[in-house]
């Protein structure tokens, strides 16, 4: 029985995504690492390392995680490092890049002391991502240093080199970013040991020519054989292996629209879907029709803004009625508040046995914890 409201992981579906990036990886001759950043519900980390091995870290918490549940120094990469936290992110980190070069001077002797491949991300003004609030070169953006700032050698002691310029991108536009960057910082390349070439590989949506994406890769590392290729998704993962399930409390009425209430809010718990934004697929509902039981989704918290619409359906809605929001396990558990007090999901496996396991469930203490 599953809950309500819950996110419901569905481990056949995640297996799927983890089997096909584990046969790119292997195919392409790179390494590809999960970032927490989209996903870090460890307690299926057991099922993660059964194909990938390592992680992206974008703080200290989530570096910890690494260590101590996927059992390996994460690969780290964080805006600004604070003087506070840097020495425990360098013992829980065996690749630490840096936003600007000023920060890897700040920290060089401290990365140097632990060992850590220390790297610089890098902006190349190019990015086909079109929503600014997900385009890391977007006008003056804080993100990585441009050509113009980096003179014709690196600073000593950097060793990779970082770029993270795409959103469920496909391989082209991969290939598109790659002739840019080697353009701008190509010359670089002889004295780097790595390039990361950041997230935003949807490599596991329906139309992602995969076998392309291995092709670039490897025409990539025949130029340059000395170079490690790290690629560091997180969507990919996560993408299309489970829902939110919610409930119908109430519907309202305001002059002929039609909401559902739910034991779910937009703002709380799907809040991409407010900030991209993006109207998510709901099971066994369709785009509004006329004549069709036609309704908006209403969240649960008092933000005027916490509602979706619309979406008809074949019957007419009511209470205790279950709408499932798919495609809802990346960017969600990462992100969800307890704004308003209101309940969070509960996060749930559906085994590969078809069992629902209950991964773990929210109270009033989670909510007062973090006030006080
Ligand atoms: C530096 C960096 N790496 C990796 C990712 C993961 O990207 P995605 O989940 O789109 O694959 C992000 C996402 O914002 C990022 O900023």
């Amino acid at each position: 029985m599953i809950p309500s409201p819950c996110y419901v992981l569905n481990e056949k579906d995640f297996r799927k995504n983890l089997t096909l990036i584990r046969s790119v990886q292997e195919e392409a001759g790179i390494q590809i690492i999960l970032a927490f950043k989209a996903f870090a519900l460890w307690s299926v980390f057991p099922i993660v390392k059964e194909y990938i091995t390592h992680s992206t870290a974008s703080s200290l918490y989530e570096a910890r995680l690494a260590v101590e549940e996927m059992g390996n120094k994460a690969h780290t990469y964080a805006p600004a490092y604070s003087a506070k936290e840097f020495d425990e992110i360098a013992k829980l980190s065996s690749h630490i890049t840096f936003n600007s070069i000023s920060q890897f001077i700040k920290f060089y002797d401290k990365a140097k002391e632990q060992n850590i491949s220390c790297g610089l991300r890098v902006n190349p003004e190019f990015s086909e991502v079109s929503t600014d609030l997900y385009n890391p070169c977007a006008m003056g953006s804080r993100l990585g240093v441009t050509a113009h700032q980096i003179s014709q050698k690196l600073p000593e002691g950097l060793e990779g080199l970082h770029f993270h310029t795409l959103c469920e991108s496909n391989s082209y536009d991969l290939e598109k970013t790659l002739h840019i960057v080697e353009q701008k910082f190509g010359h670089l390349f002889p004295n780097i040991k790595w390039l990361n070439m950041g997230g935003g590989h949807l490599l596991t949506h329906k139309d992602y020519d995969t076998q392309h994406l291995i092709t670039v890769l490897k025409q990539f590392k025949a130029k340059y054989p000395h170079l490690h290729l790290i690629l560091e998704p997180g969507s990919a993962f996560a993408w299309q292996t489970g829902d939110l399930h919610s409930t119908v409390l109430d519907i309202v009425d305001n002059g002929g629209i039609k909401t559902a209430m739910l034991d779910v809010s937009f703002a709380c718990h799907m809040p991409d879907c407010l900030e991209m934004p993006y109207k998510p697929t709901i099971r066994n509902a369709y785009e509004a029709t006329k004549g069709k039981p036609t309704y908006r989704m209403g969240g649960n918290s008092c933000l005027s803004g916490d509602f979706y619409g619309d979406w008809s359906f074949d019957k007419e809605l009511k209470v205790g009625d279950t709408i499932i929001f798919e495609d809802m396990l990346h960017y969600t558990t990462v992100k969800t508040t307890m704004f308003n007090g209101v309940t969070h999901p509960s996060i749930a496996l559906l085994t590969k046995d078809n069992e629902i396991k209950l991964l773990r469930e929210f109270g009033y203490e989670d909510y007062k914890s973090r006030m006080g």
